[in-house]
């Protein structure tokens, strides 16, 4: 069963956490379902591993082969590996991606599926349109991948934060949102400070995000932050020291 994030008026944002969860193999993830007077689009739709569910699940709400488009954050796996499955299964929905990744995606799908169908997201970002509205497709660049978008969507006041905001591990609840950052901390540290890139990007993230009302972060893996959690986290990420900032010589050692 999807959490409803947002329902009001006509417009609804659905989340799916339980398509693929933690403990098997592959890693628990979501994957959102927005819809907006009529329209819909899938953001983050996953791998193979959760089509099947999501495309069932979504049914109940909206009719999968309306979809008006296929959104993605960046281009890995657990993000958009089913894509070859949601071109046939949607026939005109447009594909945003990230620019640098627009022809590479394409090795996702067999020869052709993706021909006109995909739009490059420009490294300022983009309105997407949704319905009455749209989407901001906000850059989040090595957050954690070289071409990296967020969503935000003005009606709800969620930011679709992509893989940053991710909490993993046992014991975690993906579907209740967590309003307070101090005891979700244990799930997000290890993660976020090998996943993400530099501090300096996350500093660049925390002032564009400061500017915007926002009452949910919603990362791609993991429990939603709502209330207190949402300024914490940014407190959080502005200072932390990641990626790039950690490495030595001795991560870069010839193995024995
Ligand atoms: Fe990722
Ligand atoms: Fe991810």
């Amino acid at each position: 069963m999807p959490i409803e994030l947002f329902n009001k008026d006509g417009h609804l944002c659905l989340m799916f956490t339980d398509l693929c969860r933690e403990g098997g193999e592959a890693v628990q993830s979501n994957q959102f379902l927005l819809i907006d007077n009529k329209t819909g689009v899938i953001v983050d739709p996953g791998g193979n591993l959760a089509y099947g569910e999501l495309y069932l699940g979504m049914t109940q709400h909206f009719a999968p082969h309306q979809l008006s488009a296929i959104i993605a954050s960046h281009a890995d796996p657990d993000i958009i590996a089913s894509l070859d499955r949601w071109m046939t299964a949607t026939a005109t929905a447009k594909v945003y991606i990230s620019r640098i990744w627009e022809r590479f995606v394409p090795h996702f799908c067999k020869s052709g599926k993706t021909t006109g169908r995909i739009v490059g997201i420009p490294d300022p970002g983009m309105r997407i349109p949704l319905g009455r509205g749209h989407l901001l497709a906000l850059p989040a660049h090595f957050l954690h991948s070289e071409g990296n978008f967020q969503f935000y969507d003005p009606v709800s006041r969620i930011l679709f934060s992509g893989d940053l905001g991710a909490s993993l591990g046992h014991g975690l609840d993906a579907q209740t949102p967590v309003t307070s950052l101090a005891e979700h901390l244990p799930y997000m540290e290890g993660f976020h400070r090998r996943y993400m890139v530099a501090n300096k990007v996350l500093r660049h993230w925390a002032q564009m995000v400061r500017k915007l009302p926002i009452d949910m972060i919603v990362p791609q893996h993991g429990a939603p932050m709502k209330g207190p959690a949402v300024q914490e986290f940014i407190d959080w990420v502005e200072t932390l020291s990641c990626g790039i900032d950690l490495m030595t010589d001795r991560d870069y050692a010839i193995p024995g």
